[in-house]
């Protein structure tokens, strides 16, 4: 690897991408399983809790740490079913990887907002406004090295299903952030993937983020060269974009997946991004 200051293909920035750690709680209090909860709770019960190993918390920050990266976006999916005991775990965590001297952006997943009243109460700005890049999104960061970062939107509460929207003005206002960003590459972090299918995943239309054909295209038409980097599939993959030749789409799998969690280092180079695939289970 080549990071010599100033050199052709120096590294200018390095990105932890962690994405779905679905934090999750159990309740039987009859209040709380009032609704779409009451599903989300046996779902729950009956194949998440074997998925996931949240046991392996504390040595998947320290290895975090130890990437030499000074920065972490975390892409949603907090939760499992946007409890306030599931953001306080997820608080702790991000919380932890903060004081290991690393740099915490994150932005909310579609279980972050799994009921219409979490979305009202505003639960995750609730409990992690701190790590947000700004009050709304989309936003734009500038990393250390130079690197810009533009955060997406497009989660919503559903009744059923895990689908994601984003306006057309959000759209509009994304591809302006990546048109107007510092020269150079940019990062483009969403919960959806923009890409309906890859050789990892193929996603149902109640899986999709609604209109993301249109931010794949406002992006693409930027002429800029953007790495755009999502969770939601619990799948890693790397497709560069056939129609758009500047445009390389990334999954990165659920962090505590068990027998494939991980999560990704993107290199940030002055030409564009390399992605390494870490894996912790
Ligand atoms: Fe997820
Ligand atoms: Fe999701």
């Amino acid at each position: 690897m080549i990071d010599d200051a100033g050199s052709p293909g120096a590294v200018r920035d390095r990105v932890l991408h962690i994405t779905d750690l679905h934090f999750s709680r159990i309740t039987w209090s009859p209040r709380r399983l009032a609704n779409k909860r009451l599903l989300g709770m046996l779902n729950l019960r009956l194949r998440r809790l074997r998925r996931f190993d949240l046991s392996v918390r504390e040595q998947t920050a320290d290895a975090l740490a130890r990437e030499g990266a000074a920065t972490v976006i975390a892409g949603g999916d907090f939760t499992t079913t946007s409890l306030d005991e599931e953001f306080q775990e997820a608080f702790a965590f991000l919380k932890g990887l903060e004081q290991r001297g690393l740099k915490v952006y994150a932005i909310p997943g579609n279980h972050d907002v799994y009921t219409f009243e979490a979305k009202r109460r505003g639960s995750f700005e609730q409990h992690l406004a701190g790590f947000m890049p700004a009050e709304r999104l989309p936003a734009r960061v500038v990393l250390a090295g130079g690197t810009p970062v533009v955060f997406a939107p497009g989660v919503k509460p559903n009744l059923l299903s895990s689908r994601g929207s984003i306006a057309r003005r959000d759209i509009a206002e994304t591809a302006q952030l990546v048109a107007e960003a510092p020269p150079g590459p940019v990062l483009v972090v969403g919960h959806y993937p923009l890409l309906f299918r890859t050789e990892a995943y193929a996603q149902g239309y109640m899986h999709r983020l609604g209109r993301a054909n249109s931010l794949r295209a406002a992006l693409g038409e930027t002429g800029r060269t953007i790495l755009y980097l999502a969770g939601h599939v619990h799948r890693r993959s790397e497709t560069r974009d056939e129609r758009y030749p500047n445009l390389t789409h990334a999954t990165t799998n659920a962090l505590f997946y068990r027998g494939r969690g991980g999560y990704t280092l993107v290199e940030c180079t002055d030409e564009g991004f390399c992605c390494r695939v870490r894996e912790i289970l």
